[in-house]
C-alpha cells in the first residue's frame, strides 16, 4: 500500500483485510473462554397455538447436557412489551422470547438446550418433544391481501404521499396507458456468518456479549431492558461482522437467549444460528404493487397510479418505503399512491438492503419500460424526457442530482445508441440478446455519530466510533479520513469499532455510516489537532518555535520554522514535551452542526443509471446476463475500491432478486420451506458477467460535512428492473413477477 496517498478519494485496500483472511479477525461465535456451553434452539413446528407439554426427559439425560430452558424455568425478564421494543421500534407487540406457552410462528424458539458440547446439545434438542395445541394460522399471502390496512401509529415517512392532480381522470383520458399488478417474491438476507451470540459473565458481574449486529448500542439497550438487567452492566461488541444486509438491524433472539441462558447458569454460553434457522426471523417482505401509467401522445407522463402491499406478522406493524420512488423522479402533473400492510402468522418481516427501494424501485421501473414501449420510445429517450430536476412528490430541489450524467456516463459506456427498439432484434445462434436499462434512486442520510481520536506516546492515532463494519469498508474509510483530516500516514492509525462503550454511533444501515461517522471522525481529528497545537504553544517546557502559529501536523510530525528554516520533528517527541502519555478529543457530528444540514429543505438522494445485457436461451428460457453498467452518482466517493465493491456486491444481490432468490411459503405449516443453499438460490461466479461500476463526479456541499451520499444500497436500486427490461427486449416477452424463472 501506498502510504503517503491514504488520503479520502484514494482507492485504498481494506486495512482489515489481514486480519479477516489469516483468521485473526473474531467474529461472534468465535470467543471460547473457559467453561462455555453451547446453546441449541428448538423451534416451534408449527404457526400459531399453545404449547401443552415440554418433553425434555430425554433431552438430560444426554451426557453433556446441563440445562433445558424453557417458558416455564426461564430466569426472569421484563413484564412489559414495551421494553422488548428494539433500535428498529417497529410498532406493535414485539416478540419477547420464551415468554409465555403461545406460539405466534413457525421457528419460534420454544427450548434451548445447553450442553458441555455442541454435539450433544444438538443431539438433546432433536430429543425434545412438544405437544401443541393448534389454532388456524394463515400464512399465504394471497389470502393476507384481504386483511391489508394502514396502521394508526407508523413512522410518518410510511404513509402515502399528497396526491397531486387528478390520476384517474388522468389515466381515463389519456391515449397511452399500462397497468398491471407487479409482484416480488419474498427474500432471506442470508449474510455468509449466520447469527451467533457469545456471552460471558465476568467477574465484576457485568456481561460481555459478542453478538453479530449492525448495532452494538442498540442491542446494549435492548438487553439492559428486555432482560430487566438494569443496573448491571452489559458490553456489546461486534468488531467483525460477516455481512447482514439488514439482518442485524434487529436484536436477533439468539442473543436474547444466549444472554438468558448465561444469566441462568452463571456461566459463559454461546448460541449459534443453523442456516435453515436463518429463515426462522427476518425477510424482505413479498410485496405487491398493482401500477397503472398513461402518457400522451408526446410520451410525456400524464399519470401515475401506485397502490402497494407488504407482508408482515400478526403482532407488528413493519412498514417500508415502497410507494414513493416514483414521484419523487418523474415529473408527473397527476399522481396518487397508497401503501398498507398485510398481516400473516410468521415472523416479522424486516428491513433488507435498501428496503421499500429494492421492491419498489425495481417494480416502478419495470413498469416505466412497459410505457416507454407502448409509446414506442427509446426507454433511455423516455427517462430522459420525463425526468424531473426537482423531487416531484415533496417539491423541492435536490442538494445534487447527478442522475442525467450518470445516464449519459452509463449509456456510452453501454454502447446503448446501438441499441434497435423493437424487441427480438438482437440474436445469436438460438439466444436471444436484449439490452436494457432502469434508473435507481435511494436515500442519502445523516445521523448523529461521535467519534473520538487519541494521540498516544508512540506517535500513533487511535479512532473510536461503535460502529459495526458489516463488510462495508468502514474501517478503511474512517482510517482514510483520520489520515487527511489529522494528516497521518495510514500505517500509523488504528480503528477501533464495534464496542457499545465506543462514542455513540447509530446502527449501522441506511447506506448513513459514511458520511455520518466520516463526519464524527473528520471533527475528532481537527479537534485533536488543535488541541494538541495549542498544548504546544502554551507549555512552558516547549521550545520557541513550537509556540509560534506557522506550527502544523504533516504526515504524522510537527512542522514549523526555527531561526528562518524549516524544522520537522516526530509527534512522540513533540508529545513528551507537554509531558503526556496521551492527548485524547471527542466531537459530535450532527444535523446543523458546521454542515447546516437541519437548516436544509431540500432533497437527499443518491442515484443511479443501470444497463444490461441478458441472452435468453429461445428452447429452455434461461436467462444469462452478460453484461451490467452501473454509473453511480453519490457526491464524494471515500474509497473508490470499497465503494465499488459495495455497488457490485448489491448489484449481485439484485441478480438474485430478479433471477434466482425466492422464499418458498408452504402455507400449511406457514414455514418458509426451501431454507438452505441448495434450495433457495442465489447468483455464484457463473450467474455473473463483468460488472461496470462507474462513479460520477457529484459534488455537494450540503449533503453531508464530507460531502459524501452512501453507496451500500444504491446498487439494488434498478439493477435487477434492468435485468428485468433486458428480458423483455431479448424475447417481447414481459414479466411482472421476480424473480423470473425462465425469460422464454
Ligand atoms: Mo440496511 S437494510 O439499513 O442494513
Amino acid at each position: 500500500m501506498n502510504v503517503i496517498s491514504a488520503k479520502i478519494g484514494q482507492p485504498v485496500s481494506r486495512i482489515d483485510g489481514f486480519a479477516k483472511v489469516t483468521g485473526q479477525a473474531k467474529y461472534a461465535a468465535e470467543p471460547h473462554p473457559p467453561g462455555l456451553l453451547y446453546g441449541v434452539i428448538v423451534n416451534s413446528l408449527i404457526a400459531r397455538g399453545r404449547i401443552e407439554a415440554i418433553h425434555d426427559e430425554a433431552a438430560r439425560a444426554v451426557p453433556g447436557v446441563i440445562e433445558v430452558m424453557t417458558h416455564h424455568n426461564r430466569p426472569h425478564t421484563a413484564l412489559f412489551e414495551k421494553s422488548y421494543v428494539d433500535g428498529l421500534g417497529v410498532p406493535g407487540s414485539p416478540y419477547r422470547p420464551l415468554h409465555d406457552a403461545e406460539i405466534r410462528f413457525n421457528g419460534q424458539p420454544v427450548a434451548v438446550v445447553f450442553a458441555e458440547t455442541f454435539e450433544a446439545a444438538r443431539e438433546a434438542a432433536m430429543l425434545i418433544q412438544v405437544d401443541y395445541e393448534r389454532w388456524p394460522h394463515n400464512a399465504d399471502f394471497d389470502a393476507a391481501l384481504y386483511q391489508k390496512y394502514m396502521p394508526s401509529k407508523t413512522r410518518s415517512n410510511y404513509v402515502p404521499p399528497k396526491t397531486r392532480g387528478n390520476a384517474s381522470e388522468a389515466y381515463a383520458l389519456n391515449p397511452i396507458k399500462i397497468e398491471g399488478r407487479f409482484h416480488l417474491a419474498p427474500e432471506h438476507h442470508n449474510p455468509m456468518e449466520m447469527h451467533a451470540t457469545t456471552v460471558i459473565p465476568e467477574e465484576d458481574g457485568t456481561l460481555t456479549v459478542w453478538d453479530k449486529t449492525q448495532g452494538p448500542q442498540a442491542v446494549q439497550t435492548y438487553l439492559a431492558s428486555a432482560l430487566s438487567l438494569s443496573g448491571k452492566k452489559v458490553r456489546v461488541r461486534s468488531p467483525y461482522v460477516g455481512g447482514a444486509f439488514g439482518s442485524g438491524l434487529r436484536a436477533q433472539h439468539n442473543v436474547f437467549l444466549a444472554a438468558l441462558g448465561a444469566e441462568m447458569l452463571k456461566r459463559p454460553v454461546r448460541v449459534t444460528l443453523t442456516r435453515p434457522q436463518m429463515f426462522t426471523h427476518v425477510f424482505r417482505p413479498e410485496a405487491v404493487m398493482d401500477i397503472a401509467l398513461a402518457a400522451d401522445r408526446d410520451g410525456t407522463l400524464q399519470s401515475i397510479i401506485v397502490e402497494g402491499v407488504t407482508d408482515t406478522s400478526r403482532f407488528e406493524h413493519n412498514m417500508e418505503n415502497l410507494v414513493i420512488w416514483g414521484l419523487i423522479g418523474y415529473k408527473c402533473p397527476n399522481a396518487t399512491a397508497d401503501y398498507k400492510i398485510a398481516p400473516r402468522d410468521t415472523y416479522t418481516s424486516s428491513d433488507m438492503r435498501a428496503p421499500g427501494a429494492a421492491t419498489g424501485v425495481n417494480l416502478f421501473e419495470m413498469a416505466i419500460d412497459e410505457l416507454a414501449w407502448a409509446c414506442r420510445m427509446d426507454p433511455l429517450a423516455f427517462r430522459r424526457h420525463n425526468y424531473s430536476d426537482i423531487d416531484a412528490m415533496h417539491n423541492m430541489p435536490f442538494t445534487s442530482n447527478a442522475l442525467r450524467e450518470a445516464l449519459l456516463l452509463g449509456a456510452e459506456r453501454f454502447g446503448w445508441n446501438e441499441r434497435p427498439l423493437a424487441p427480438r432484434s438482437l440474436r445469436d445462434g438460438k439466444e436471444l440478446i436484449g439490452w436494457g436499462m432502469a434508473t435507481g434512486i435511494w436515500d442519502a442520510m445523516f445521523s448523529p455519530t461521535s467519534a473520538r481520536g487519541r494521540l498516544t506516546s508512540d506517535g500513533r492515532l487511535h479512532i473510536a466510533t461503535a460502529a459495526s463494519d458489516i463488510g462495508t469498508g468502514t474501517y478503511t474509510i474512517l482510517a482514510q479520513t483520520a489520515s487527511e483530516a489529522f494528516s497521518m500516514p495510514i500505517n500509523r492509525i488504528d480503528i477501533e469499532l464495534g464496542d457499545s462503550t465506543l462514542p455513540e454511533c447509530p446502527t449501522e444501515g441506511g447506506s448513513w455510516t459514511a458520511a455520518s461517522a466520516g463526519a464524527a471522525v473528520w471533527l475528532a481529528c481537527q479537534s485533536l489537532c488543535e488541541q494538541f497545537l495549542k498544548l504546544l504553544k502554551k507549555n512552558k517546557n516547549t521550545p520557541d518555535w513550537m509556540k509560534q502559529d506557522e506550527i502544523t501536523v504533516a504526515e504524522g510530525e510537527l512542522h514549523g520554522v526555527r531561526n528562518g528554516s524549516p524544522v520537522a520533528l516526530s509527534l512522540q517527541d513533540a508529545l513528551s514535551f507537554i509531558g503526556q502519555d496521551s492527548i485524547e478529543a471527542e466531537e459530535t457530528a450532527k444535523p446543523g452542526l458546521r454542515g447546516k444540514i437541519s437548516e436544509m429543505r431540500k432533497a437527499r438522494f443518491t442515484h443511479s443509471a443501470v444497463f444490461c445485457e441478458v441472452r435468453v436461451d429461445e428452447d429452455l428460457g434461461i436467462v444469462r446476463v452478460t453484461r451490467l453498467v452501473n454509473a453511480v452518482a453519490a457526491g464524494r466517493i471515500m474509497n473508490p475500491k470499497t465503494a465499488a465493491s459495495q455497488v457490485r456486491g448489491a448489484m449481485v444481490m439484485a441478480t438474485g432478486m430478479a433471477l434466482h432468490e425466492e422464499s418458498l411459503m408452504d402455507e400449511r405449516y406457514g414455514r418458509f420451506m426451501n431454507h438452505n443453499f441448495a434450495e433457495y438460490h442465489i447468483p455464484s461466479h457463473a450467474d455473473i458477467p463483468e460488472m461496470d461500476v462507474l462513479f460520477v463526479d457529484e459534488k455537494d456541499k450540503e449533503i453531508s460535512p464530507l460531502g459524501v451520499k452512501g453507496v451500500g444500497e444504491i446498487g439494488m436500486c434498478g439493477t435487477a428492473a434492468a435485468i428485468a427490461n433486458a428480458i423483455f427486449h431479448a424475447t417481447g416477452k414481459r414479466h411482472r413477477n421476480l424473480p423470473i424463472m425462465s425469460g422464454a
